[in-house]
This record gives structure tokens, sequence and C-alpha cells, in this order.
């Protein structure tokens, strides 16, 4: 029996999301060998963290676990390729479908058909705007409000007297991006000794980053203090450019970053990065569990959090690094 005919049951699911998501009927047919069909319209090469995200989705949806996961990641991360792959998967009547979205707004049409088709569509990490939750049935992602603000109660802590700051932003239109600076505001936007000297995109790059500060330390005299670097790619090209300003990373500018990957932690160990809050990238495990209940009809919580820690010592990075997968 194929997932799309366990999904009768779904009905009991209406009481909830169904009604919201207007889920009448099933018509999806699910794979002939069985497997419960999972069309996965993600992002794609972009990072460590991403990799790590999605390859944990890939080794969680297996054959041996029951699924034929579909992967399709975006085309240098253009929408319009993930519209393109969204609209094959509706088409084709797959089981469920999980989206990892480039650009937050955009989706309503699409969300709309897969409802339509009575296709479950799981957000995996990034959120849609407007965030019309009667359009899908959970975003599963760490809270990167309350992450950002992990990296701001730090930074109020290590700059008693406040500092001059600079913000590495990720793309313009990514929901994460929005919301990592509302929680970081939310905190050092209420210290007067805080003074932001501006920020910019340094799209999750390395190579942008260290150019956005080579620059910005040029036009403020080196008089910065702190970088927030909204991932870990770019605090590390913050690194580079303050070493090659002359400045010692950790003590004449402090840089924090978010994500918590093998490199940063390496970075934080040896004192080149001052914090690092963790954005756990591994959740294909809850999305397994959100999936099944989806599939047995069962109602799930519209926004599930997976838990990150944050590290802020050399000693920490390492007793973390000593058991990463
Ligand atoms: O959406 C999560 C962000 O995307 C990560 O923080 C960043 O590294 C990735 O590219």
């Amino acid at each position: 029996m194929s997932a799309r005919q366990r999904i009768a049951p779904v009905l009991g699911f209406a009481t909830v999301g169904a009604l919201s998501l207007g889920l009448t009927a099933c018509s999806g047919s699910g794979g002939d060998d069985g497997l419960t069909t999972i069309g996965f319209v993600a992002v794609g090469p972009e990072g460590a963290w991403r990799e790590a995200n999605e390859t944990d989705i890939q080794d969680t949806f297996t054959a041996d676990a029951g699924y034929e996961l579909k992967y399709a990641p975006a085309t240098n991360l253009d929408q319009k390729s993930q519209i393109d792959a969204f609209t094959s998967f509706v088409d084709e009547g797959v089981d469920v479908i999980l989206l990892s979205a480039t650009e937050a707004t955009g989706w309503e049409d699409s969300l709309k058909r897969a409802q339509e088709a009575e296709i479950p569509v799981i957000l995996l990490d990034r959120g849609i705007e407007p965030d019309d939750t009667s359009l899908y049935v959970t975003r599963i992602a760490p809270d990167n409000f309350e992450v950002s603000t992990a990296v701001a109660d730090w930074a109020v802590s290590a700059f008693p007297n406040g500092a001059n700051y600079f913000v590495l932003e990720g793309p313009a239109g990514v929901s994460v991006v929005n919301e990592r600076n509302e929680g970081f505001d939310a905190v050092v936007g209420g210290e007067s000794s805080f003074v932001r000297v501006g920020s910019q995109t340094a799209n999750w790059s390395t190579g942008e980053a260290k150019s956005v500060v080579e620059t910005v330390l040029k036009s403020n005299g080196d008089d910065v203090q702190f970088i927030f670097a909204q991932n870990d790619e770019m605090g590390l090209g913050a690194v580079q450019a303050v070493e090659e300003a002359g400045l010692t990373p950790g003590e004449d500018v402090k840089i924090a970053t978010i994500d918590g990957t093998e490199n940063a932690l390496e970075a934080l160990a040896a004192d080149e990065l001052s914090f690092v809050a963790e954005y756990n990238p591994l959740f294909g495990a809850m999305t397994l569990d959100v999936v099944e209940k989806v599939l047995a009809g069962e109602t799930v919580e519209s926004s599930i959090v997976v838990p990150s820690a944050a590290f802020d010592s050399p000693e920490s990075a390492e007793s973390a690094l000593a058991g990463r997968k």
C-alpha cells in the first residue's frame, strides 16, 4: 500500500492543518514500488552548513526506510528552478514535498497548487514571507531569532563599554537573514554604547566577506571592534581581512558567527573567532518523524524548532569538535 493510499486517514489531519490546507481527498499515487515518494525542492551547493543539512535529509529518506527521495537542488540558487521543480513534483503526484526556499517571497501560487493536489508541504530551514501557515504543514528549523539573540547577548557581555560594530548579512530576500537581524537588533539595538557602522550582504561567501571587511576597516580607520557574521563562511572571511589589515582577530576585532561548522569551531579553538552560535543542520530524523505523522493523519505543530548550542571559548570548541558529525 503506497503512502498516498495510507493518506485517507489524513482526513483526521483535516481537523487541523488540512482544513487550512484544504485537503479533502488524496489523489497522489505514490511509488509503484510501494515506496513513499518525497520531492525535495532543495537549495543545493551553498556552503558547509547546507551540505551537512541536505546530506542528512538524503541519508534519512532511503529506500530501506521506505522512501524514494527525489532531490532537486536549485540551479545557482535561482528561485525559478525551484518553482519548476516544485511544479513537476505536484504534477507527478509525489506524496510529500520538502521545501528549502532560496527566496522567501513568491511561493503562494505553488503552495496553493500543492494544496489543491492534496500534497502536504514541509518547509525545511527557510521560511516564506508572508508567513501564511495555512499554506504549509510545518516549518522545521532552529530558531533564528533565538540563535542571533544569543550572539547579541554574548556581545553585550563581551563589550561592557560598547563597541563599533558591522554586520555581514546573508543574501537579501532570504527569511533567515531577516530573522537573524531581528533577533540581533532586539538586544543590541537597545544598547546606546553599541554603534552600528554598517551592514552589507556578503552572500554567505568567505571571499565576498573578506573584501567587504577590508573596505569597512579602511573606511573606518580600523575603528571597528566587533563583527557579526550571519554565517561561518563570512566570519572566516572577516578573520582574513582583519589579519591582512595587521590587526589581531579576537583582540583588536572580535568576530561572532552563526552555523557551528567544523572550520568555524577550529577557528574558535584558535582564538580567531570569539563566539559561534550553532545552527544545527541535522534535522533528518525530525523531518522523518513529521512525515510519518502527517502520512498517518496525525497533527503536527506549525513550527518545529531544532535545538542548537553555542560556543564561547576555545575549550568549548575543542570539546565540540571531538564528537562532531
Ligand atoms: O539558511 C541557513 C543558512 O544558509 C546558513 O546559516 C548558511 O550557512 C546557509 O547557507
